[in-house]
Order: structure tokens, then sequence, then C-alpha cells
């Protein structure tokens, strides 16, 4: 076989997802435009992989990644691999243990299979968090993959660049085994805050200025504007932008059963209790804002440093104080944190994953707003 040439017979891209979630990568490859043949997808979680085969019709691998050894690597003759390996030992809230933490092992173990497969993928994709690319596992990783022949580009890259009003920078690494070779080959060995290279432009960096100004937050939120829902002329739901008045949400409202399972929205009303006691530390948000905070997996367990609230009754006149228990504060509802993450419309979980599970799965998941354009440049050829 040629070496940069191997596809399946139909002339896709054969991919591996490891760590597959609840299957991030596979709607940013959708998204890309990419036709690619997805060979297997591995996660040890269930109830992770219960969304993903409700969603793609196929259950992942439920086993330790750990126990893969070359030969099973090798006998799924991919061409990528898709890594979104556990973050915990990265982050800055955690203990960094880096490499010395059990949850780096299985990522380090498949690394150094790399090293003795008889075909290693030609491309390779790793997200994971702001902190990563410090860590001793990423230069370890760096390393192994020099030693096979790739060469790499790093991002660190934040919805917020693409337009969409949410915050949750991340670090990616792309790499492609020689001869393939990137678009923009002078960013080989970078590590780049930008998104210049993969949004097609070729004179250098772009100022941020240039890059896309954000939405507002309502153009992600569940529930449309209702005519009868304002028997009052003070209220219109979370279109506070356009009301002259008083807005505010009637808790009661129903939203749409899709899938994400909402339901009433006076679940997610956030109690005055917690108002009282940690309102100073919650980051509030209102339907006209164009910036949130990274939803992490223990959104409504916890409000601090867990992700964003949103305010559904705003004052008539900007500035003028409001006390946080008369803001109507929510919880963003687990649609509209997908719809942060760029999930599609089609993405559904199954009736048996309760609250607080899809928040988890949401939180450990990625936006497809970025991760999509960034596997389209990697797997676009250059001529
Ligand atoms: C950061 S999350 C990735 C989520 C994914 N990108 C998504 O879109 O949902 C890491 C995932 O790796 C899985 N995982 C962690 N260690 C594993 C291991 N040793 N073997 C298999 N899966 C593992 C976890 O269950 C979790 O779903």
């Amino acid at each position: 076989m040629e070496e940069g040439s191997r596809k399946s017979s139909d002339g896709l891209y054969r991919v591996l997802e490891f760590y597959s979630g609840i299957g991030g990568m596979r709607y940013s490859i959708m998204r890309a435009g990419m036709s690619a043949t997805m060979v297997e997808a591995f996660d040890i979680n269930d109830k992770a992989n219960d969304v993903y085969e409700h969603n793609f019709g196929h259950r992942p691998y439920q086993g330790n990644i750990q126990n893969l050894t070359a030969a099973d690597l090798d006998r799924y003759e991919a061409d990528v691999w898709l890594l979104c390996p556990p973050c915990q030992p990265y982050t800055r809230q955690g203990l960094q243990k880096d490499s010395g933490d059990a949850r780096a092992s299985s990522f380090l173990r498949i690394l150094e299979l790399m090293q003795h497969m008889l075909q290693p993928p030609l491309m390779f994709f790793v997200e994971n968090v702001v902190g990563f690319e410090i860590s001793d596992t990423h230069k370890q990783m760096i390393e192994i993959l020099v030693k096979t022949g790739f060469v790499a580009q790093e991002f660190i890259l934040n919805p917020l660049q693409f337009g969409v009003p949410y915050s949750r920078p991340r670090y990616f690494c792309l790499a492609k085994r020689k001869p393939l070779s990137f678009q923009n080959p002078r960013f080989n060995n970078q590590l780049l805050w930008s998104p210049t290279p993969i949004l097609g432009s070729d004179d250098g960096l772009m100022d941020e200025n240039v890059v896309q100004s954000c939405e507002p937050i309502e153009n992600f939120l569940e529930v449309e504007p209702s005519s009868n829902q304002s028997e009052s002329a003070d209220l219109d739901l979370f279109h506070t932008s356009r009301v002259p008045g008083m807005v505010c949400t009637t808790l009661e409202t129903k939203v749409e059963e899709n899938g994400c399972g909402t339901g009433s929205l006076s679940q997610y009303i956030v109690p005055l209790g917690l108002i009282e006691r940690w309102g100073s530390a919650m980051d509030i948000v209102y339907p006209d804002s164009k910036r949130c905070c990274c939803f992490t997996k223990s959104y409504y367990r916890y409000v601090k440093g867990t992700g964003s609230l949103l305010a559904t009754v705003q004052p008539k006149k900007k500035g003028k104080f409001t006390p946080l228990k008369d803001q109507g504060l929510r919880y963003f509802t687990p649609r509209e944190v997908a719809n942060l993450h760029s999930f599609p419309e089609i993405f559904q979980f199954p009736q048996h994953i309760g609250l607080k599970q899809r928040y988890a799965l949401l939180g450990n998941s990625l936006s497809v707003a970025v991760v999509a354009p960034l596997l389209r440049y990697l797997f676009v050829e250059p001529l």
C-alpha cells in the first residue's frame, strides 16, 4: 500500500474515535462535511455509550482503552485517530498530577503502542484542556509523534472565535504522518491561539477583531417567544433587548419535549437558598449577552465555577440594580448547553438518562463549532 494514501475501498478515510463520550467528535466530522467511515468508537462509560448508541445506532466498544494491544489497533486499519482523553490530570482545579495520574495512563499507553504498530494512523487529533500543552504527557506525546514520523500543529481556540457566545478555550493537537502535510506548513511545530490557518487565510495571523462577533445567547435558548405568553406587555420570553419593560419568563412554561427532556422550566429555577449563599460567586448572563462561561460536568450540582446562570428578568434600564433574587435566575437546560456546544438539533438523550447525567455528559464533551473546522483543515490534502 502506498504511504500516505491508505483509505477504505470506497475511498473514505477510516476513523477511530477514542474516548467517544456522547459523540462530539462524530458530530464534528458530520458538520465538517467529511465523508469518513467511522470504524469504531471506544468509551468505558455505559451511560455515554447509551447516548452514543441512541443517536448513531452503534454502541461503542465498552472496554478500557488501556487494554488494547498494537495488534488490536492494527486490525482496524484506521487512517485517522480522534482522541479526547480525560482532562482531570491537567485541569487547574485538579491536583495536576499529570502523567502520574491514573487517568492519564490509557492515553500514554496507546501513544506507546502507536510506535509498535505495523500501520500507524496517517492523521491524529487530540482535544484537551488548556494546561495540557505544558504537561509531561504533552511532552511524551510530541516525542512519540516525531519518532513515528508525524508533523504537528497545535492550537488553543475558543468557540467565541467562531461566533458562538460561549467561552470554552481548549487545546488541540493536529498531526499528519509524512509524506502527508498541512495546507499551511509554515505553522508546523507551532502553538497558535488564532484560527487563521484553519479559516483559510494565508497572509499571517488574523487580528482577533476580524473574527466574527458573537451571536446573542438568546439565539441558543430553547423557548421561542410566543404571543400567548405575553398577557402583560411586560412579558416577552427571553427577548429582553426588544422589550420596553421588565422581562420575565413564566417559569411554568412547557418547552418542547425534544429528547433533551426539558419538560417544565420550573425545574431549572435556581433555589433562593443557593442565591443567598452563593450569589456573589455566580456568573449571571442575560439573553442579550454575547458570552457565557464554560459548562462543566458539575453544572446543576454546584453553582460556583461550573457554568453561567440565565437571568430571565432584566431591569428596564441597564445598569439599574435589581437584586439577584428578583432576576428570575435559572439554569441553562441540557438542550441549551448542547446548542452552545453546537450539537445538531437531531441530537437527543434517551429518556432514562437523568438530568444530572445529561449535564455531566455534556460538560465532558466539546464544541463542534471549533472541532469541525479543525478536522476539515486536518483532512484537506494540499494540491
Ligand atoms: C473528556 S471525555 C470525552 C467526551 C467526548 N469528546 C464527547 O464528545 O462526549 C472523556 C471520555 O473518556 C472516557 N474514558 C476515560 N478513560 C477511559 C478509558 N481508560 N477507556 C475508555 N474510555 C475512557 C470517559 O468515560 C469519557 O466519556
